[in-house]
């Protein structure tokens, strides 16, 4: 397997930190683009021209014509909702032929949303913030091994009996635990016979596929989703979603080994955002935060609902630096922060009369820290058109090169509007020769 032209993405904040048009951009020069975990909880939102793509599952890739799509085996699917957006794409004139599914991926069914939206009322003001996907219970169904897969599907004489097999459970637990009415066996086999017929083509064993591109030299690029401090194991637990989202899940989700790319990509917003409920200590409530929100347009894909929005965090980003092995940054919306007199980075935390540099495992200290903030001077210039780092203003470029200084990791591309024209990227760096300079 080699791996030198092989690249993963994730998420290095709270997820929505514009990975979908960083995938997008980068995509032009891949020739396969693989997500490995969670499922339509997702939400990249792509701008090319007049067009703006909303996609839930499915890569950003499949833009690109000549790019394979993949669905990989560390995914929940929910197929009624993939069935949505494939009809969606090819309404607007995308191709979806080459869109592979992995069969060990798990589907996310009816009860689990009816199960997460429901735990979320039972937690009351202690709830998670899902988004009320089912992401959580149908990953909880595949540990507990009585999830249905993808491959369950393209045989509906197996899809039945798998369902024949778990739904009692699943209604008696909807019916004595939820109070909820439980599924009907022929209704659901119905619900999902068209999503069986459309999805059983795509069907791929997608590691093998991934294998070969790699040893044809072919170029990869992992798509992480939401982001590192969501991460079921090293996130702001309880306050995280379900999968693995650190891009050491890029081989597990995908079914290769942990040296299955070379490189690192973690996106940033210039700012941080964070959706639902959990410890967030750069957090402005006030005016600036209103301010990030109204010129960020920082409203969820997946629920519409208004994003927390407050400083960029050094602590957190040198945290997924650390977690993911990252070798490079993407900063996004960097010209959401024009127009602004000053700009805030919380360098540091302060926590019960100590300051700390690291991110703490204990929600209930994260929960006492309070930013220790150094101030730059911001810049008032439309930075919309800049191309080389040469267009930007001074003070936008020192706020740039102090991120990457307290980071420790080289900044590689730099995100100045929605569109993929909208981009910077510095020379001399493994993305400039992905994109061919
Ligand atoms: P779940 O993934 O729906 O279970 O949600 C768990 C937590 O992750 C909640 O705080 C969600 O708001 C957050 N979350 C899940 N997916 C995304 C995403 O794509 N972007 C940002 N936050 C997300």
């Amino acid at each position: 397997m080699k791996n030198n032209d092989s690249l993963v993405i994730v998420g290095a904040q709270w997820g929505d930190e514009g990975k979908g048009k960083v995938i997008d951009f980068l995509a032009a020069g891949a020739d396969v683009v693989a997500r490995f975990q969670g499922g339509d909880n997702a939400g990249h939102t792509v701008v090319y021209g007049a067009n703006i793509f909303k996609l839930h599952h499915i890569p950003s890739g499949i833009l690109n014509p000549r790019c394979t799509s993949l669905l990989g085996s560390g995914m929940v699917i929910n197929p009624l909702v993939l069935l949505d957006e494939l009809a969606e794409l090819e309404k607007r004139g995308i191709s979806t032929a080459n869109l592979r599914i992995s069969g060990k991926a798990h589907l996310i069914m009816a009860y689990h949303q009816v199960y997460d939206r429901a735990n979320e009322e039972m937690l009351g003001e202690n709830k998670i913030g899902t988004t009320g996907r089912g992401i959580g219970p149908a990953y909880a169904d595949k540990a507990l091994r009585r999830g249905l897969r993808v491959i369950d599907m393209t045989d509906s004489r197996v899809f039945r009996e798998r369902l024949a097999q778990v739904l009692p459970l699943q209604n008696r637990l909807l019916k004595d635990a939820y109070g909820h009415e439980g599924y009907e066996f022929n209704r659901l086999v119905e619900i999902y016979r068209p999503a069986c017929n459309k999805l059983s083509p795509m069907v791929t064993d997608t590691s093998r596929l991934l294998s070969e591109s790699l040893s044809e030299g072919k170029k990869v690029l992992f798509e992480g989703a939401q982001g590192a401090l969501l991460d079921i194991d090293h996130g702001t637990y309880p306050f995280v979603t379900s999968s693995s989202t650190v891009a050491a899940a890029a081989g597990s989700g995908s079914g290769l080994g942990p040296q299955c790319a070379s490189r690192v990509l973690g996106v940033l917003k210039a700012y941080t955002t964070r959706v639902g409920e959990g410890p967030f200590p750069s957090e402005e409530k006030g005016e600036a935060g209103d301010l990030l929100r109204a010129q960020g347009s920082e409203f969820g894909t997946t629920t519409g609902r208004p994003r927390r929005c407050g400083w960029f965090d050094a602590v957190i980003a040198r945290y997924a630096a650390r977690i993911n092995g990252l070798t490079g940054l993407a900063i996004t919306k960097l010209d959401v922060l024009s127009g602004l007199e000053t700009i805030n980075m919380a360098v540091a935390y302060q926590c019960s009369g100590s300051t700390i540099k690291e991110f703490p495992s204990s929600i209930a200290e994260l929960q006492k820290c309070e930013p220790a903030y150094e101030i730059f001077p911001g810049w008032h210039e439309d930075i919309s058109r800049a191309r080389t780092m040469d267009d930007l203003p001074q003070a936008a470029r020192q706020y740039l090169e102090a991120m990457e200084e307290t980071v420790g990791v080289p900044i590689e591309l730099i995100s100045v509007g929605p569109d993929r024209t909208q981009t910077i990227i510095r020379p001399q760096t493994y993305l400039a020769g992905w994109c061919g300079d």
